[in-house]
């Protein structure tokens, strides 16, 4: 008896000595990974665990990088389990960091959710020479099938048809356009890289682009930090980021399909679109090593569902700030009236000659400020920035709110005013527009993103006045992702 009561005490005991053990390890170990280096950028009290978690409001990450920069200035540090991030904020550092020491940020970061999602090849995620040379391919395929035999231009304002078309169809009444505005922006870069665009009524499409609206709202959300910084628990545990890397899976499938399809009827002397450039490259005895099936559908995947989310975003920005900003709109109505009228599309070429339409669409990019902290960067080297050290391996966000929302540039920042763009009436370029980024990491697709927001922009206003639906008020509340997103709101399109 006396044995039995003495050998469940130790077991008791015992295990109590080892929950204090493992517990004064645990913060041991965190302790060690919270010693800051020598001279690095300073930041909020790391708690146990969390990090700075807690300092982080990740409904609105943005606003809460912004509140940081008042009380530690314009480089600090965060860190969000085992992940340190330094941020850099304001026109004059982030391009300091983006361009003059680009070489050393030039890098991006890898975490267990960016490996299941992107792993290291394609455009977007992967590093070193692999992405120089699969940046290189991108850049130069875009090129040739945007001059190619039917110009970029064309494409673009057919699909402005078509997207008239559907809009027209709604006839004045509510609508949430993002169906028809994503389906038309997508439709561009699918004919670039699938050589083919999608019916507005194809329903797999649709069930297409739902999914990705859906992976990249997940990714950029709470859930998301939580799998990066304790993976190995939240693997087993349920919540939206379980359906995260099934929703991208889907994605990839689908292009997987499109690319099996190319290859039944590639031929190598006519290449069609970018999935046939790039088998093209594949099949060259010489062909650079970072060219193989598995790079072949992430770049393609990136260049899909970059080119389709973030300018289609914008667009949904933009019919809701002319619908809040009535005023705004019929000046671009009288601009678009006088410069091109009714009976012709809008043209590229019209843009020079259209300075505050022009000035508009630059604003509008400027105030839904839809890539706020930036993709995330890493340092390639130990490097030294506004005199602080930043150790070789360390995430970097170049704050783009801190720019393009700066005091010291904008004359009024917080407010949606074209005026920003303007001089005596003509179009002022303005360095702080950094939406697109800046460097040899910038976004690769500007140029499209440029072409595509002015023709479709203006191409909408000119066939229609937007306005909200009677009683009902627009919000400019935002939704966090991988891109800012305006919440789902209903539009009336009445022709002009
Ligand atoms: C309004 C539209 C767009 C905005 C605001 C935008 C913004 C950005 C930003 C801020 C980055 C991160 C750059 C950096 O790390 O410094 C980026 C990267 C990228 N963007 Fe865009 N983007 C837009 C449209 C497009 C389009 C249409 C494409 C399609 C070709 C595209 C393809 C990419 C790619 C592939 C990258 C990764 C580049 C790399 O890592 O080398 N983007 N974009």
């Amino acid at each position: 008896m006396l044995l039995q009561l003495l050998s469940v005490l130790w077991e008791a005991l015992s295990l109590q000595v080892i929950l204090v053990f493992l517990a004064t390890f645990l913060l041991v170990a965190d302790y060690k990974k919270q010693i800051r280096p020598r001279n690095y950028p300073p930041g909020p009290m790391l708690l146990p665990l969390l990090g700075n978690m807690l300092h982080v409001d990740f409904k609105k990450p943005h606003i809460s990088l912004q509140k940081l920069t008042e009380k530690y200035g314009n480089v600090y540090s965060l860190q969000v389990g085992s992940m340190r991030f330094v941020v850099v904020n304001g026109l004059h550092l982030v391009k300091e960091a983006l361009v003059h020491q680009g070489e050393n940020f030039v890098d991006r970061p890898s975490s267990p959710g960016i490996q299941g999602i992107y792993g290291s090849s394609g455009l977007v995620f992967s590093n070193g020479l692999i992405w120089k040379q699969q940046r290189r391919f991108a850049l130069s395929t875009l090129r040739n099938f945007g001059m190619g035999k039917r110009s970029l231009e064309e494409r673009i304002q057919e699909e402005s048809r078509y997207l008239n078309e559907a809009i027209e169809a709604e006839k004045g009444q509510p609508f949430d356009p993002q169906s028809q505005i994503n389906n038309a922006v997508s439709n561009i870069i699918c004919s670039i890289t699938f050589g083919d665009r999608f019916d507005y009524h194809d329903s797999r499409f649709h069930k297409l682009l739902h999914l990705l609206d859906e992976a990249c709202h997940i990714q950029g959300s709470f859930w998301s930090v939580l799998y990066d910084v304790f993976p190995t628990v939240m693997k087993h545990l349920p919540g939206p980021h379980q359906t995260l890397f099934k929703k991208w899976g889907q994605v990839k499938s689908f292009v997987r399909e499109i690319i099996e399809k190319h290859k039944e009827d590639w031929n190598p002397s006519e290449p069609r679109d970018f999935i046939d450039a790039y088998l093209n490259e594949m099949a060259k005895e010489d062909a650079p090593s970072s060219f193989h099936e598995e790079s072949l559908l992430q770049s393609t995947l990136d260049l899909f569902s970059s080119g389709t989310e973030s300018t289609s975003t914008t667009l949904r920005w933009a019919l809701l700030y002319m619908a809040i900003y009535p005023e705004i709109q019929a000046k671009v109505q009288a601009e678009i009236d006088s410069v091109i009228g009714q009976s012709r599309q809008p043209a590229v070429d019209d843009r020079d000659s259209m300075p505050y339409t022009n000035a508009v669409v630059h604003e509008i990019q400027r105030i839904s400020n839809i890539v706020p902290a930036n993709s995330p960067r890493m340092t390639t080297k130990d490097t030294t920035l506004a005199g602080f050290h930043i150790p070789k391996g360390t995430i970097m966000f170049a704050n783009l709110t801190s720019v393009l929302f700066d005091k010291d540039e904008w004359e009024t920042p917080n407010e949606f005013n074209p005026g920003h763009f303007l001089e005596n009436d003509q179009f002022m370029k303005r360095e702080a527009f950094l939406p697109f980024s800046a460097g040899k990491r910038a976004c690769l697709g500007e140029q499209l993103a440029r072409t595509e927001l002015f023709l479709f922009f203006t191409a909408l206003i000119q066939k229609f006045t937007f306005q909200a639906p009677k009683n009902e008020t627009l919000s400019r509340e935002f939704r966090v992702g991988l891109v800012l997103s305006p919440l789902p709101y209903r539009i009336c399109a009445f022709s002009r």
